[in-house]
């Protein structure tokens, strides 16, 4: 199949858009949630953020592997979500989108590059929607745990937890108010997805 004519080179393209916009939502959410004290998930979202870049790195290369160094405008006929709101909401709508991309679109995508002969561009499809489905889980436990206000309880008794900033760990039920050694705030502790 010749790349210039496939629906590949367009869904490489609409990739491409998504996760540049995706990388961008997520550093102004990273902000958001820096301004609101929430240092630690502010640097798990901009680690986000990154993941989408390098994402997005990946289809671009795509597209000037097969259809050389100069591709010019590639239409794509896409929407993308435009939405702010609470950062407890914006967790919510962004793993959604992660499951929409992670489940079905990549999915998708993947088996017309199969069809269309681009197994390379089918396995890029479906390596990357893995990752999109473990950035729903982060986003559903940060959503989860924030909005029932459990972001640095324990469920399991007392537990170590540990601050970011200075690496000291507290045994106890919940993350401290400020950090005994640095005195940073609960910010900082780190969240356990693995206990949560
Ligand atoms: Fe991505
Ligand atoms: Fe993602």
């Amino acid at each position: 199949m010749d790349f210039q004519k496939s629906i590949t080179k367009e869904n490489l393209a609409r990739s491409f858009a998504a996760e540049c916009q995706e990388g961008a939502r997520y550093q102004f959410l990273a902000k958001k949630a820096q301004q609101e004290g929430y240092q630690y998930m502010s640097a798990l979202i901009r680690t986000l953020a990154h993941n989408e870049m390098a994402h997005a790195e990946q289809f671009f290369m795509k597209i000037s592997e097969y259809g050389g160094a100069n591709v010019q405008n590639i239409d794509i006929n896409a929407g993308y979500p435009f939405r702010t709101g609470e950062l407890c909401d914006a967790l919510k709508l962004e793993a959604e989108n992660e499951k929409n991309s992670g489940e079905s679109i990549y999915p998708n995508f993947a088996d017309i590059a199969r069809d269309e002969g681009f197994k390379d561009v089918a396995e890029l499809f479906d390596m990357i929607a893995l990752v999109e489905i473990s950035h729903n889980k982060t986003l559903t436990e940060l959503h989860n745990s924030l909005c029932s206000n459990s972001l640095y309880k324990s469920k399991v008794g007392k537990r170590p937890f540990k601050c970011d900033n200075c690496g000291t760990v507290v045994q106890d039920k919940c993350a401290p108010k400020t950090c005994p050694l640095c005195n940073m705030g609960q910010g900082y502790y780190r969240i356990d997805f693995s206990i949560l």
